[in-house]
């Protein structure tokens, strides 16, 4: 069989299964045969090594039941870095890299030292990319979460970040004292009365979605904690659902009634991310 030939039996049987079938097999035989997508296309006509194919075989059937690619690749891409990923981590989304966008800008204007956390760091996406990008900041990264801190550690080594990232279980702020100039946070903000109806619970960890009745608790609960821990001037970034454009900024204000707090909208026009700056 050639590898064009295995691409197109797997993108049949992909087919309503996954949302890009034929990226989704092209992905996968790639992983497999340890090369890139481009290799993959400029070689559709090679033979299919076949003794790689009782694993490819058992990878399909997990994207055929619908286990996301990112899992069954055990990585992902985040922010130009690619990061370890298993069922005990949130996937790091696109719309994340505007919470590490923003804060680089701010952080460019502000140099030397500073000190950040990221708040329910899950893989750890924001807090490596932030290290990656701003080596005179330290970060402490926290999740509730023992095994999502694993995998974060893991990738806070492999991205060579590990001197730079503290890693630590905490419920939100509570073991850290701060002062902090910068905090991030992109917490579980899907109310609960919704996660059932949702496809991506079925794969990804309740723990990284479930937001509460609202889905605004832990948001609230990290406003009232950083009231004490932030640092004379300082931004604190949170993503939120698009829903929430309105209640979470309002929540920003009567906790940091001194700060300037803006909502800014994600590449889809969505208003995704609440800043709150005190200069
Ligand atoms: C939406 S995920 C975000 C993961 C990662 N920061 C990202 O952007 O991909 C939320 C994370 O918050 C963690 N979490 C939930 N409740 C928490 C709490 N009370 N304190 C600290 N972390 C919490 C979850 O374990 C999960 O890893």
């Amino acid at each position: 069989m050639t590898i064009r030939q295995w691409l197109e039996t797997a993108r049949q049987r992909l087919n309503g299964r996954q949302d890009e079938p034929a990226l989704s097999a092209r992905l996968l035989t790639a992983h497999h045969l340890n090369k890139d997508r481009a290799w993959i296309i400029a070689h559709n006509h090679d033979p299919l090594p076949a003794d790689l194919i009782p694993a490819l075989e058992a990878d399909l059937d997990r994207l055929v039941r619908g286990v996301p690619l990112p899992y069954v690749l055990g990585a992902w891409e985040f922010y130009g870095l690619s990061f370890q990923v298993n069922e005990s981590v949130l996937i790091p989304r696109p719309e994340t890299e505007l919470l590490v966008e923003t804060a680089l800008n701010w952080v460019k204007q502000h140099p030397g030292p500073l000190r950040a956390a990221d708040v329910g760091t899950g893989s750890g996406c924001i807090a490596a990319a932030l290290a990656r990008h701003a080596p005179q900041m330290h970060i402490t990264a926290v999740d509730i979460s023992l095994q999502a801190l694993r995998v974060a550690k893991q990738n806070f080594i492999q991205l060579n970040v590990a001197g730079q990232v503290s890693a630590l279980q905490s419920d939100l702020l509570s073991s850290l004292s701060g002062p902090f100039d910068l905090l991030c946070a992109n917490l579980p903000y899907i109310p609960s009365a919704k996660l059932p109806h949702l496809d991506v619970t079925t794969h990804e960890p309740s723990l990284a979605l479930d937001g509460g009745p609202d889905g605004l608790v832990l948001v609230q609960e990290l406003l009232l904690q950083a009231r004490s821990r932030m640092a004379d001037r300082f931004l604190i970034l949170l993503e939120v659902e698009a829903d929430h454009g309105q209640a979470a900024p309002e929540l920003a204000c009567q906790i940091f009634p001194q700060a300037n707090t803006t909502m800014l909208r994600d590449l889809a026009g969505l208003p995704r991310l609440v800043s709150i700056k005190f200069e």
